[in-house]
């Protein structure tokens, strides 16, 4: 296969295990070049990228941003907080308006479950979910299982818990996916305010015991709590939370094995991971930063190559 099966990444849902696997085959290209002296290729000279953002981040604008940069796309930025969106200017208005500066592609976080969906019934350009709301993060779901695939060779197979707020977490969702569609077994693990009630028919299996759940994982990706996204109160304290679902090295040490420990950020230290587990040798954190870079090239320019058509 040397074609993605989507116009546009909107969620892991959308995507077929073979269009993962020619991501990955892509990705493993890219992150060679990344790591030459001259970390840039031609591929996208033709290609103009808009990132527009509604929703603070760091780790996804850059490394997208970085991204179609080593693809020498041409690259506008926008921000919702300093744009006319503050002058009640809608979501369509405002992507027609760059579209009309010759934009192919757009990469767009959003707080709306949907947006990306939503924009791609109604614009003609192609559309990359760089996080809308608490549904899809489909790129961080892709480096999360590349950085897997590198770590351990494979994902199939692989025993993965995924620990924390995964109500409100479109890491979550789109992790569940993805592992899912690459023959990995899932369990979630938190306070059950936190987990869906429907969790269970996505096929996974749910462990409120972290310790028992870290006792049978291969992997264990962290979750921040999503203050963001809470109304109300899910759990008594966060000393509590801390207590029954953060992971220290005291702990992770009485483990009958060793296991990877994963985690999107931002990471809120000392609450469901310590320092010194987040900076220690069983931490791939900043593989998977690293790893976004080629994701995100391999995505740009997987989907660039269908607008060329
Ligand atoms: N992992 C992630 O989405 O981080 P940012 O919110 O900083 O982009």
């Amino acid at each position: 296969m040397s074609e993605l099966s989507v116009k546009h990444l909107l969620g892991i849902k959308y995507l077929q295990e073979k269009d993962i696997q020619l991501i990955f085959e892509t990705a493993d290209h890219f992150k060679e070049v990344i790591n030459r002296s001259i970390k840039k290729v031609p591929s996208l000279r033709d290609i103009t990228i808009a990132n527009i953002f509604f929703e603070n981040s760091t780790r996804t604008k850059l490394s997208f941003e970085l991204a179609e940069k080593r693809l020498s796309a041409d690259v506008i930025n926008f921000s919702a907080g300093q744009s006319s969106v503050k002058k009640g200017e809608t979501l369509i208005d405002t992507v027609n308006n760059i579209l009309s500066m010759k934009v192919d592609m757009v990469v767009m976080r959003h707080p709306n479950p949907g947006a990306g969906i939503f924009l791609a019934k109604h614009v003609n350009a192609s559309i990359i979910n760089a996080g809308d709301g608490a549904h899809e993060h489909p790129t961080q779901a892709l480096l999360d299982s590349y950085s897997i695939r590198e770590k351990l060779g494979d994902v199939a197979n692989k025993k993965v818990v995924i620990v924390g707020d995964i109500l409100h977490s479109r890491v979550a969702l789109s992790n569940i996916f993805a592992l899912k569609l690459q023959g990995a077994e899932v369990k979630v693990c938190g306070p059950r305010t936190l987990l869906p009630k429907y969790v269970e028919s996505l096929g996974v299996e749910v462990e409120t015991d972290l310790r028992k759940a870290l006792n049978w994982c291969d992997v264990a990706n962290m979750l921040r709590i999503q203050n963001e996204r809470l109304d109300i109160s899910y759990f008594p304290t966060t000393r509590e939370y801390t207590q029954q679902y953060g992971v220290n090295s005291r702990l992770l040490d009485s483990l009958n094995k060793k296991i990877v420990i994963m985690h999107p950020g931002p990471i809120n230290r000392g609450v469901e991971i310590t320092s010194d587990v987040a900076d220690s040798g069983q931490s791939i954190i900043l593989d998977q930063v690293e790893n976004g870079v080629a994701i995100r090239m391999a995505v740009i320019y997987l989907l660039a190559s269908k607008i060329k058509q």
